[in-house]
């Protein structure tokens, strides 16, 4: 916070660095796709570089997988698929996967690292939520494999086949377990493409998946680009498509998948309302705000990215989270105190600031923390903008940043409306002290997910997805296995 801008609110306090030590984290400079249970270098004979979004800085070079690497790999988890994990009993599958549960807790610190540097997530997140929460995945969904005629009672519960799965860069370890889980308990088997700017938590994981005896091709972990993506979905011997991402690729995976009998589900983008009603505890009201968005650096589909408070509490709100956004640390993300890290690439952060300035051009008004960002690496200033209405664009289209718009409203009818007029149905966020608000909005609200007096709390027993263009078919929960079977 520079002198200029400090206002008589704050005291003059910061904290000492507290970065998080790399020595123990080995990478290779080479990663070779993992297929059939060995890592193998690629037919393109082709590499890609993958960097540190906050220092700009390589860390690896990653294999380029191109349709003949797909079809090995697709062919190496429908042979393992036929001649293994079909026929194992459900209750040795379900072992395989709690061994993966539990090297995942023993070397949570390694992977907290990785992906911190290689997403430029704070490391407080990939600590405290991103590692943690996918080994609980992987624990819970081990639980359910031998269960599933428990769970679908009198309905003959039977596995796909091969799965292809693609997933996004905003939370890569944690997607790939949601992803992986449920596929492995259900009895199928995976080909998976982690999103090109963040392929190393992925990698690790198919070291660990390795070491943990899994029988050759039940996991295969490819890495490329859209292209990689394409050749998975368009595999005939792929069974079941997992999607997340952009709402732009869903709806191509959509279009290519018509006509065949692969199964899909996809998790697509998303503009949360964040709601606070005047009776609402304000306090913790800002901090789940803050929380909402600025988390992940809003890099995260179910994001608070609009906030609507009631009109005669909407001075005070907004006073205050600005206040609370002076105090947020941006920079390192392997600084334990950072609060916000780095964005992922600069593609993203360019499309961020398009969107600031679209922003501005539509007139409202901007207010941005005084903070200093690094001047190397892919920084955002957390941004508010007031005075904002629902024909913005800035209202109306994902920016996947740390950018909260928002508005002001009077009656209850006033803002469920308002929240629902969005292609977009993915969460949603309640603040208010009165439980018949709560209930009220949550079955009006056309979201997949409705927190009350609380923001972006995850837990792998609760199913997640969304409405609308936020897409379809839930992950998570019992909900979450039923993608992975026919009855
Ligand atoms: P994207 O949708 O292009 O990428 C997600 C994954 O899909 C990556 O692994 C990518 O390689 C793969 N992919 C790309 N094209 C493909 C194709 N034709 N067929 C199969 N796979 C394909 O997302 P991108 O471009 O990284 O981000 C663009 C915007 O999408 C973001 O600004 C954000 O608004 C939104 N997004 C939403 C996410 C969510 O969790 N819902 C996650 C990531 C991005
Ligand atoms: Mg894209």
């Amino acid at each position: 916070m520079t002198k200029e801008n400090k206002t008589e609110f704050f005291t003059d306090w910061t904290y000492a660095p507290s970065p998080e030590s790399t020595d123990h984290i080995k990478l290779n400079k080479q990663y070779d796709l993992f297929i059939n249970g060995k890592f193998v270098k690629p037919n393109s004979k082709k590499y890609f570089s993958t960097i540190n979004p906050a220092t700009e800085e390589k860390l690896a070079e990653v294999a380029l997988a191109d349709e003949k690497d797909v079809d090995a790999a697709v062919n190496a988890a429908k042979n393992a698929y036929d001649k293994v994990w079909k026929k194992m009993p459900a209750a040795e599958r379900g072992k395989y996967i709690f061994r993966i549960a539990r090297l995942l807790q023993e070397r949570a610190r390694e992977f907290a690292v990785i992906e911190s540097l290689n997403g430029g997530k704070p490391i407080r997140e990939s600590r405290d939520v991103d590692v943690p929460l996918a080994a609980n995945h992987f624990f819970y969904y081990a639980g359910w494999a031998d269960k599933l005629e428990y769970a679908f009672p009198n309905k003959k519960p039977q596995s796909l086949g091969v799965a292809g799965q693609i997933i996004p860069w905003n939370f890569p370890l944690l997607m790939a377990a949601w992803k992986i889980a449920p596929a492995l308990a259900t009895g199928n088997t995976v080909v998976l493409k982690p999103a090109e700017t963040t392929p190393l938590t992925a990698l690790k994981l198919a070291e660990l998946i390795r070491d943990s005896g899994l029988p050759d091709g039940v996991v295969n972990i490819v890495t490329g680009f859209g292209n990689t993506g394409a050749a998975i979905v368009n595999h005939p011997k792929v069974n079941k498509i997992a999607f997340t991402g952009s709402t732009d690729v869903g709806k191509i995976i959509q279009k290519s998948i018509a006509g065949t009998n692969k199964k899909v589900t996809l998790e697509l983008g998303g503009k949360a309302a964040n709601i606070i009603f005047d009776d609402a505890p304000i306090d913790q009201a800002v901090e789940g705000i803050i929380n909402g968005i600025f988390f992940n650096q809003g890099h995260v589909c179910c994001a608070g990215s609009r906030l609507f408070v009631q009109e005669n509490v909407a001075d005070v709100v907004i006073a205050k989270l600005k206040q609370r956004l002076e105090t947020l640390i941006v920079g390192n993300p392997l600084d334990k105190n950072t609060d916000i890290g780095a964005i992922n690439s600069r593609e993203q952060l360019q499309k961020i600031n398009d969107y600031i300035k679209i922003g501005i051009d539509e007139g409202a008004e901007m207010y941005q923390s005084s903070c200093n960002i690094p001047a190397k690496g892919f920084f955002c200033k957390p941004t508010l903008f007031l005075h904002t209405s629902q024909s913005h664009r800035i209202v109306q289209e994902e920016i996947f940043g740390p950018v909260l718009a928002i508005q002001t409203f009077r009656t209850i009818e006033e803002v469920i409306e308002k929240a629902n007029n969005i292609p977009y149905g993915l969460s949603a966020g309640v603040w208010t002290d009165k439980g018949s608000k709560i209930f009220n909005l949550t079955t009006k609200l056309r979201a997949g997910v409705v927190w009350a007096n609380t923001y972006n709390k995850f837990d792998p027993a609760s199913p997640f997805g969304g409405y609308k263009e936020s897409g379809f078919g839930r992950e998570g929960g019992l909900h979450g296995l039923m993608p992975y079977l026919q009855f």
